[in-house]
């Protein structure tokens, strides 16, 4: 993962540091290892480096099919906290599967209705949905925010709440050995050529609504859907 705030993510080449880095999982492609970084990242750092989650606490995330959310989950679940999640009804079973304990439908109505005493709630969505979940936490509850609305805030907790992920060789490390063992699954959402990733940023192209959206070469695009004959690779 580079830092946040350089150019260059759709590059052929870029320059990096040892540190940002960690070796490409062996047993995923690189189109999956390609989406991790940022996802993993923004939840492990949420989660553990500021919210410090401990096992059996209770935690609200909301967002919970996206391409952060996803590894919410996992990384809640396996820390042993009780995870519960906000998403869209079609979503529910997929969430569940990835560990969620309780799945909100919040099209269907206030996820408060169904979620209190919350100790974490990890927000990837903001806005209205972050207004509303701080009612929802403990005394001593936490809340973190990765919503790219609540960056240009004025509000003091939300400011204390929002952070950007930063790269971190450790983490991704083993980020990287948890998916090698199985333990942690990588989510894509979809995968389009470059000649598509202006649409890709702009949000126009046709998703599932479930992990990330990858941008890859033509060339590989076309070798992903069809693997090449073995010894080719
Ligand atoms: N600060 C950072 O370091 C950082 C890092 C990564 C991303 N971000 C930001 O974090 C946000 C989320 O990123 P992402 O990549 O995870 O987004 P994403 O893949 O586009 O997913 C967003 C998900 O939010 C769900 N959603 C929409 N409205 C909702 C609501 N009211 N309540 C609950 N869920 C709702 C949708 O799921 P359903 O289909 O289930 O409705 C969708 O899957 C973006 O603003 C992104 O820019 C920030």
């Amino acid at each position: 993962m580079n830092d946040w705030f350089a150019d260059g993510a759709l590059a052929e080449y870029c320059v990096t540091r040892p540190d940002w880095i960690a070796p490409k999982p062996r047993r995923i492609g690189h189109a999956e290892a390609a989406s991790v970084p940022i996802g993993a990242l923004a939840a492990w750092q949420g989660l553990f480096d500021r919210a410090k989650l401990q096992p059996g606490e209770r935690v609200l995330i909301h967002g919970g099919a996206g391409a952060v959310g996803v590894y919410a989950i996992q990384l809640a679940h396996a820390h042993g906290a009780h995870v519960i999640t906000t998403v869209s009804a079609h979503n529910i079973a997929f969430v569940r599967a990835l560990g969620a304990d309780q799945a909100i439908d919040y099209k269907a109505g206030p996820f408060e209705k169904e979620a209190q005493d919350i100790d974490v709630v990890f927000d990837t969505v903001g806005g209205e949905t972050l207004r509303r979940s701080w009612s929802v936490l403990k005394s001593n509850g936490r809340l973190v925010t990765i919503a790219a609305g609540s960056e240009a805030t004025s509000g003091e907790r939300v400011k204390q709440a929002f952070f950007i992920v930063e790269p971190n060789h450790a983490q991704l490390a083993e980020v990287g050995q948890r998916i090698d063992a199985g333990i942690l699954q990588p989510v894509v959402d979809s995968i389009v050529p470059f000649s598509q990733a202006a649409e890709a940023y702009a949000g126009t192209v046709e998703r599932k609504g479930r992990g990330k959206l990858v941008v890859m070469s033509a060339v590989d695009c076309a070798q992903t859907r069809t693997p090449p004959p073995a010894g080719r690779r």
